[in-house]
């Protein structure tokens, strides 16, 4: 019958899943091996905003790839559970959370308080600060403040947008908003605004990328404080967050994280 074949099958399945958790642990008791891996290792949907390269882009062969996907995919090995990254709109990915659509974001995701208030997040992974890049001819730019009378491009709803609401004022006409950091920077590159204003590592690889349209970045350490990236759970999802922040804890203990970095970033 359908319900025997059913049932073979998924013996099978388990069969298969067996062997491969023998062959990771050796040590496993006669027990275990009396009831094979009905347990299964949990699989989480992880959102991200895959327009944000070195971070979370797609290569050539559309696979969601960076950063982040490494980080959170060898955390994910030694916490003990499997990842499944979904390309996910930034607007609109923190309430993804609350309805269960996503278990995990991994998106460049910068800890706020304000964020802290609707979602937990993981320890920190990545250190970032906002840089502001300027288009082609813009030769006044010095500091942040010398935005005060520019046009400026930010993705909306990240803390670039925030800082620069602190400058321009929320609703000021000077400020353009755009869904992802490609298109902001676009809007650079083709003059519509003077200056664009985002995480530093998304900066700096769109302008290398990009050399052709002659922008330029301006730092402000003054003006912009260090900013912490975490991965972020539903709030209250505790289990998840030891399993994610003990993965995090592992691969800054054995040099798998530093190997990650180096490969994107260079040496520290
Ligand atoms: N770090 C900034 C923030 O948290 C920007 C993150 C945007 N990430 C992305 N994948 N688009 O607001």
């Amino acid at each position: 019958t359908r319900r025997t074949l059913l049932a073979g099958m998924l013996l099978s399945v388990f069969a298969v899943a067996g062997c491969g958790k023998k062959a990771e642990e050796p040590a496993a008791s006669a027990a275990s091996d009396a009831a094979p891996a009905v347990a299964q290792v949990a699989e989480y949907v992880v959102g991200t905003d895959a327009s944000y390269a070195p971070f979370e882009f797609q290569n050539d062969q559309s696979q969601i790839v960076g950063f982040d996907i490494e980080v959170l995919s060898a955390v994910a090995d030694k916490g003990g559970f499997k990842v499944k990254f979904v390309n996910t709109p930034w607007e609109g990915m923190f309430a993804t959370l609350g309805q269960g659509d996503r278990d995990i974001l991994s998106s460049a995701i910068t800890i706020t308080d304000e964020r802290k208030q609707s979602m937990d997040f993981s320890e920190p992974y990545f250190e970032a600060r906002q840089l502001i890049a300027v288009g082609k001819g813009v030769t006044d730019v010095k500091t942040f403040q010398d935005l005060k009378n520019k046009k400026v491009a930010v993705q909306t709803g990240t803390t670039g947008d925030e800082v620069v609401q602190k400058l321009l004022g929320k609703t000021s006409s000077s400020i353009k908003r755009f869904e992802s950091m490609p298109l902001a920077l676009k809007e650079l590159e083709t003059g519509g605004v003077d200056a664009a204003v985002g995480d530093n590592g998304v900066v700096i690889n769109y302008v290398k990328n990009n050399p052709q349209h002659g922008m330029t970045t301006v730092e402000d350490l003054q003006s912009f404080a260090p900013e912490y990236y975490g991965f972020a759970v539903k709030k209250g999802n505790q289990e998840l967050l030891d399993k994610v922040n003990a993965g995090i804890k592992a691969i800054k203990a054995d040099g798998t994280y530093d190997q990650i970095f180096n490969k994107y970033f260079g040496t520290k």
